[in-house]
């Protein structure tokens, strides 16, 4: 049996082109006992995958040349060599962008049941990692308290429409930055932002004067995305005890050396603390926090958006979408 697979040939430097990649087709290899081949419906492309083409120090190794491009992937169990995880089961899980992908059912791997809702992708967007960032980062990290007010970067995105949600139902005046007149109005209208601040064209200062002019007494909390001139102007709005949760410095993902925060010492003058996180520090807590999201999706209390892009022949300009900020929701690549 023959799988279609999406490759890395070479590590990308800089912005990652197409050449960087390759769609290969090849022979499906056996099952060892304890294994079983998923036939991938939808892949997640995420941020962090940009991280995974590096050959740098993470909290995973990088993807191997010549291998599939690591991706959490949803879709049923065609062959099985593990009674846990019989033919015909659907199963989320971190493999690859490929049709076919060989499994064990550990780490990430987990059963779902797509009869629970409307589309096996929300167990790669609300009800999976993205879902489970916002919740973890805005309840574990942020724990915003009535009335303080809340800044999000890349605000119109998978992560930060569902945390300037989530801020909002805990009572925090939101204000979101996105790219374009277009997602400023979507984070008003559709994810009920108080306000929004487009950061194209606009330097630190000028998104710091942005910041200032939506939140004049200036900001408690802080979900960063994005780093870079965001992080910045947001470091010289703060308040004092303020709070930053960072979650992950898209702007920076490509630039050939790290950019750094020119602002920290806004963190000594405000006494406030900023704090990374990955989402997997929650990984035991998971079920918890998606029980939390998909009440939240039945009462109708939270919007949440996806992008599809289909074919396996667009997996490189669907992922790009995530850096020139053409993805309107969650990203996901349809595996056909
Ligand atoms: N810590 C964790 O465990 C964890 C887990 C998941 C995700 N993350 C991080 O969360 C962030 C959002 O991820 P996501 O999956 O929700 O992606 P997303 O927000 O749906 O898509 C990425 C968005 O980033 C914005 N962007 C890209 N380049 C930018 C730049 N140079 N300046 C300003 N904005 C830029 C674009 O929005 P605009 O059009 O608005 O510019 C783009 O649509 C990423 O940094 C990711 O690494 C962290």
């Amino acid at each position: 049996m023959k799988r279609r697979r999406f490759t890395l040939v070479r590590r990308p430097r800089g912005t990652p082109v197409a050449a960087d990649f390759a769609l290969v087709e090849e022979e499906v290899p056996p099952l060892a006992e304890g294994e079983f081949l998923v036939a991938n419906r939808f892949a997640s492309l995420d941020p962090a995958i940009r991280g995974w083409l590096d050959d740098a120090p993470s909290y995973m190794p990088p993807v191997p040349l010549g291998e599939a491009v690591r991706a959490s992937t949803v879709g049923e169990v065609v062959t099985s060599r593990n009674p846990a995880f019989p033919v015909g089961q659907w199963v989320v899980g971190l493999n690859a962008i490929e049709t076919h992908s060989v499994a064990r059912g550990d780490g990430f791997t987990s059963p779902v049941d797509p009869g629970l809702v409307p589309s096996p992708t929300a167990f790669l967007s609300t009800l999976g990692a993205v879902g489970m960032t916002a919740w973890f980062g805005v309840e574990r990290v942020l724990m915003p308290v009535h009335g303080q007010t809340l800044l999000v970067s890349a605000a119109a995105g998978a992560v930060g429409s569902l945390v300037g949600q989530l801020g909002r139902l805990r009572g925090c005046r939101t204000i979101g930055i996105a790219g374009g007149e277009a997602k400023c109005r979507r984070l008003v209208e559709r994810y009920g932002y108080d306000a929004a601040i487009d950061h194209r064209g606009r330097d630190a200062d000028a998104i710091a004067a942005a910041i200032r002019a939506a939140a004049p007494d200036g900001v408690d909390l802080v979900f960063e995305n994005v780093g870079g001139a965001c992080l910045d102007g947001a470091l010289m709005t703060l308040r004092d005890g303020a709070r930053i949760a960072l979650c992950g410095l898209i702007s920076e993902y490509n630039a050939p050396a790290p950019v750094g925060a020119r602002n920290l010492w806004q963190l000594i003058v405000r006494k406030a603390t900023m704090r990374g996180f990955l989402v997997s520090e929650w990984l035991a807590e998971w079920p918890e926090g998606i029980a939390a999201m998909a009440a939240l999706l039945a009462e109708g209390k939270l919007v949440a958006d996806e992008h599809i892009d289909r074919g396996l022949d667009q997996a490189f300009p669907a992922f790009m979408r995530l850096f020139e900020g053409g993805n309107d929701g969650k990203m996901i690549l349809e595996i056909v």
